[in-house]
């Protein structure tokens, strides 16, 4: 008899939702702080940790923003992002489409070149040391107006051939996605992929936004769209995927209880929902944590782990092939497996 956590550890799946900046472990914060000499505003690790209580999302965002101040050399933003896929690499993730936020660095003066240059690399080394592929996603921050995501884009620019696509993070409420309709079809005339935060804190008519005026190839959260039939029935019908954040919306007051989380009601509807930590460091656990803990919470069952593990890797952008490849992986370790729930 295999149990859960050793059924899902084996099962070979792939992250959607990461912010790399959301991976920044308090450890490493400090350690970051002496290589730059730069002073923290807490004295220990678990005064960091003590401070991760959040009411709503722009409460954890102020904290985030302030902990990425540490992140100032290619080496630092190298070691991140290796720090990171060690961890999801022992879960058993075999790829992530990892998010990044350059305005949150370039604007205090920090080269983009710098922040894109270490996360390739470590990026690269993951690939070859821990067999974890990835593709980078830009995100403009929403807080900001649609100029400077313009000017990002423009950065941007040497890299494009690295980078998969482009996304919308940060505050959500107020910002919605048509304040970027232009920004986002530029970045689809240079041949990048589109995703945006929706529906996590905005309103159905957020999500309706990014699907109609951006044009999105999936949804990031997307929570708030049960709210709304038609448009659960429009989300169906267009196969869009939903990358969904348990621990994160737990954090984050999106749910009160765990127990109490939509993932397992979004499949039933036939959404195409998808299992991400978001922000690690900050939310109470990685991939496999969040894998385990919903699985629990829920009773999820083994059919509804394994459509969750298909649907990881048929809302990628990986190449068909390899999406196929991975399918029948899923098939045949799920029939070998003595898992059953
Ligand atoms: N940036 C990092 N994590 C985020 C989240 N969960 N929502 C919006 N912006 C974010
Ligand atoms: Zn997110």
């Amino acid at each position: 008899m295999s149990d859960l956590p050793t059924f899902v550890q084996g099962l070979p799946k792939a992250e959607l939702h990461l912010h790399i900046e959301g991976s920044l472990e308090p450890e490493l914060m400090f350690e970051l702080a002496r290589r730059n000499r730069l002073d923290l505003p807490f004295r220990s690790v678990e005064e960091v940790r003590a401070a991760y209580a959040f009411g709503n999302l722009q409460d954890f965002l102020d904290i985030y923003y302030q902990g990425a101040g540490v992140l100032r050399t290619e080496e630092d933003f190298k070691d991140l992002a290796l720090a990171y896929f060690r961890r999801v690499a022992a879960d058993g993730c075999r790829h992530v489409e990892l998010f990044f936020d350059p305005q949150t660095h370039t604007d205090r003066g920090i080269p983009f070149a710098v922040v894109a240059d270490g996360l390739l690399a470590g990026m690269a080394e993951a690939e070859t040391s821990l067999g974890v592929g990835s593709g980078l996603i830009l995100c403009y921050l929403r807080h900001l107006d649609e100029d400077a995501a313009f000017a990002t884009l423009r950065m941007a620019e040497p890299y494009l051939d690295r980078i998969l696509g482009v996304g919308l993070d940060s505050s959500e409420v107020g910002h919605p996605p048509s304040k970027f309709a232009r920004v986002f079809r530029a970045s689809r005339e240079r041949g990048l992929k589109l995703v945006a935060h929706a529906g996590e804190e905005g309103p159905p008519e957020y999500v309706w936004e990014a699907l109609d005026v951006l044009g999105v190839d999936r949804i990031d959260h997307g929570n708030r769209a049960l709210e709304d039939p038609k448009l659960v029935e429009r989300l169906v019908a267009d196969g869009m995927t939903l990358t969904v954040c348990p621990l994160s919306n737990l954090k984050l007051c999106v749910v009160d209880d765990l127990a109490e989380h939509p993932l397992k009601r979004m499949l039933g509807l036939g959404l195409k929902a998808t299992l991400n930590s978001d922000d690690p460091a900050y939310f109470g656990g990685y991939l496999g944590r969040n894998w385990i803990a919903t699985a629990d919470a829920l009773g999820l069952t083994k059919a509804e782990l394994v459509t969750l593990a298909k649907n990881s890797f048929t809302g990628s952008f990986l190449p068909p092939e390899t999406v196929q490849a991975r399918l029948a992986e899923i098939d045949a370790y799920a029939s070998s497996s003595a898992y059953s729930q």
